[in-house]
C-alpha cells in the first residue's frame, strides 16, 4: 500500500522533470512534489532552467507562497536532493531547514559531489529517507546525465525513418517521407530532448534540412555537420544564420580558402582522420563536443555515418522509426552499414526498451546492448 503511494507521487515528480526536457542540460530533469504533515499537496515544482532553483525549491516555494506550512510534511522528488554548493545552495539544507520529517527519492544522484550525500546529510538530520521508489523510470529520465556523470561522455542516439526493409532513401537519394507527418512530429519532442543535431554532408546536400526543433516551446539543438572536405555549400539551411550555434568537422588539413565561404556564425573544428578508415576520427570529435559542453547527440544521417558511430561503441540508443513500405532495391541505402559480420550471433544487439505506434508507423525505442 505504502508502495503503490510512493510510487504515484514519484510519477508525478517524473511527469513534472519532464517539462524541463530542453532547458536544464548539463543539470539532471528533476521533479519534487510536498505533502504537508496532514498528507495534502502543499507543492510541486521542477528544474526550470540551468542555473535556476532545483525542483525541491520550487516546490517549497510553491507552498511557502500559498502560506502552507510544511513542517512535519513528506517531501518526494525524483533523483536524491543535492548535498554541495553548485549553482545554487543544497536542497538538502533547504529541506532540513523547513522541517520536513520524510523523504522519498526515485534515485541516488550520480554526480560524485553528490552520491549518497544528499540522503546521508537529511537522516543525519534525523528525517526519514525512503529510496529507489520507482527507480528505472527515474533512471531512465536521467540516462543523458547519467551517462557524463558516470563516463564523461555525452549520451548519444541514432534516429532513422526505414521502410520494413531498412532502407532510409531510394537509391536516387530520394526519402521524403519515409514516414508519416504524426512520426515526424515526434521526431521533434526528440529534438527538443538533445543538446545538439550532428549529420553528415551527404544528408545535408541531398535533403538540405535545417535540423532545428519546430516545437512551439522547444529549443534548437546545436547543429554539427560532419564534412571532411567542406563541400556543402555555405547557403545550405544548416548554415542559415538564425542564432543556433553550427559546427562544421573538417578534416584538420583543409586549406582555408574551402572554409572561406561560411559565414562567420559556423564554428569550424578540425579533427584528425582515423587511421583505417581514412575519415574523420569520431571519438575525437565526441570527445572535443563533450569538452564544448554538449551532453547528448542525436544523430540523423545516411548508413555509413550511423554505422561508423556504431563500430566506435559511440551509440547508446536506436529511435527505429518503421513505415509499412518496402523497397527491395539492393542499392538503396540501409540505416546502419559497413560492417561484415559472418555470424548471427555477432550482430549487432539491443535491448528493446519501447514501442509506439505513429499512426501507420511504429517507432522501436532500443537500447545498445
Ligand atoms: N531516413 C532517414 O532516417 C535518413 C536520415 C538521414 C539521411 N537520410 C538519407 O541518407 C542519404 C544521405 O546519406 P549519405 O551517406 O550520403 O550522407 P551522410 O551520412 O549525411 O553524410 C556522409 C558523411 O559521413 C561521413 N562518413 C562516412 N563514413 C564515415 C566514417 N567511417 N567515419 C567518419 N565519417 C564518415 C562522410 O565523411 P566525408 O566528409 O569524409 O566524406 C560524410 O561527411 C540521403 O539520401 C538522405 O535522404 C535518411
Amino acid at each position: 500500500m505504502q508502495n503503490k503511494f510512493y510510487e504515484k507521487h514519484i510519477k508525478k515528480c517524473i511527469a513534472l522533470a519532464k517539462k524541463g526536457e530542453g532547458n536544464v542540460s548539463p543539470n539532471p530533469l528533476v521533479g519534487a512534489v510536498i505533502l504537508d504533515k496532514n498528507g495534502n499537496l502543499a507543492g510541486y515544482g521542477w528544474h526550470k532552467k540551468c542555473g535556476q532553483a532545483h525542483a525541491e525549491i520550487n516546490a517549497l516555494n510553491m507552498a511557502e507562497a500559498n502560506g502552507i506550512d510544511v513542517k512535519g510534511g513528506t517531501a518526494f522528488v525524483s533523483l536524491e536532493p543535492c548535498s554541495h554548493y553548485g549553482k545554487t545552495p543544497p536542497c538538502a539544507d533547504k529541506l532540513i531547514e523547513k522541517g520536513i520529517k520524510k523523504v522519498v527519492a526515485g534515485c541516488v544522484d550520480p554526480n560524485p559531489k553528490v552520491a549518497g550525500r544528499g540522503l546521508k546529510k537529511l537522516k543525519d538530520a534525523g528525517i526519514e529517507v525512503v529510496c529507489g521508489v520507482l527507480e528505472d523510470e527515474c533512471k531512465k529520465l536521467n540516462e543523458i546525465f547519467i551517462k557524463n556523470q558516470t563516463q564523461k561522455a555525452p549520451f548519444i542516439a541514432v534516429k532513422t525513418a526505414v521502410t520494413l526493409d531498412g532502407k532510409i532513401a531510394t537509391r536516387t537519394g530520394n526519402s521524403k517521407w519515409i514516414t508519416s507527418e504524426k512520426s515526424r512530429n515526434f521526431v521533434q519532442k526528440l529534438r527538443n530532448r538533445y543538446d545538439a543535431i550532428l549529420s553528415g554532408s551527404g544528408t545535408v546536400i541531398a535533403d538540405n534540412p535545417s535540423l532545428t526543433c519546430r516545437l512551439k516551446k522547444g529549443v534548437n539543438p546545436v547543429r554539427i555537420i560532419i564534412d571532411s572536405n567542406a563541400i556543402t555549400p555555405a547557403d545550405a539551411n544548416v548554415y542559415n544564420n538564425d542564432g543556433t550555434k553550427v559546427i562544421l568537422a573538417v578534416k584538420e588539413d583543409i586549406t582555408p580558402d574551402k572554409l572561406k565561404k561560411y559565414s562567420a556564425g559556423v564554428e569550424i573544428l578540425k579533427c584528425p582522420l582515423n587511421e583505417k578508415s581514412g575519415k574523420i576520427n569520431l571519438v575525437y570529435l565526441v570527445d572535443k563536443l563533450y569538452e564544448k559542453g554538449i551532453m547528448s547527440i542525436l544523430i540523423e544521417a545516411g548508413g555509413a555515418l550511423n554505422g561508423a558511430f556504431f563500430k566506435e561503441g559511440l551509440v547508446d540508443r536506436l529511435y527505429q522509426f518503421i513505415a509499412p513500405k518496402v523497397l527491395g532495391d539492393n542499392s538503396a541505402q540501409c540505416f546502419i552499414q559497413g560492417f561484415e559480420i559472418p555470424k548471427i550471433d555477432d550482430g549487432i544487439s539491443f535491448e528493446l526498451d519501447g514501442v509506439k505506434r505513429f499512426g501507420q508507423d511504429v517507432l522501436l525505442t532500443l537500447s545498445r546492448l
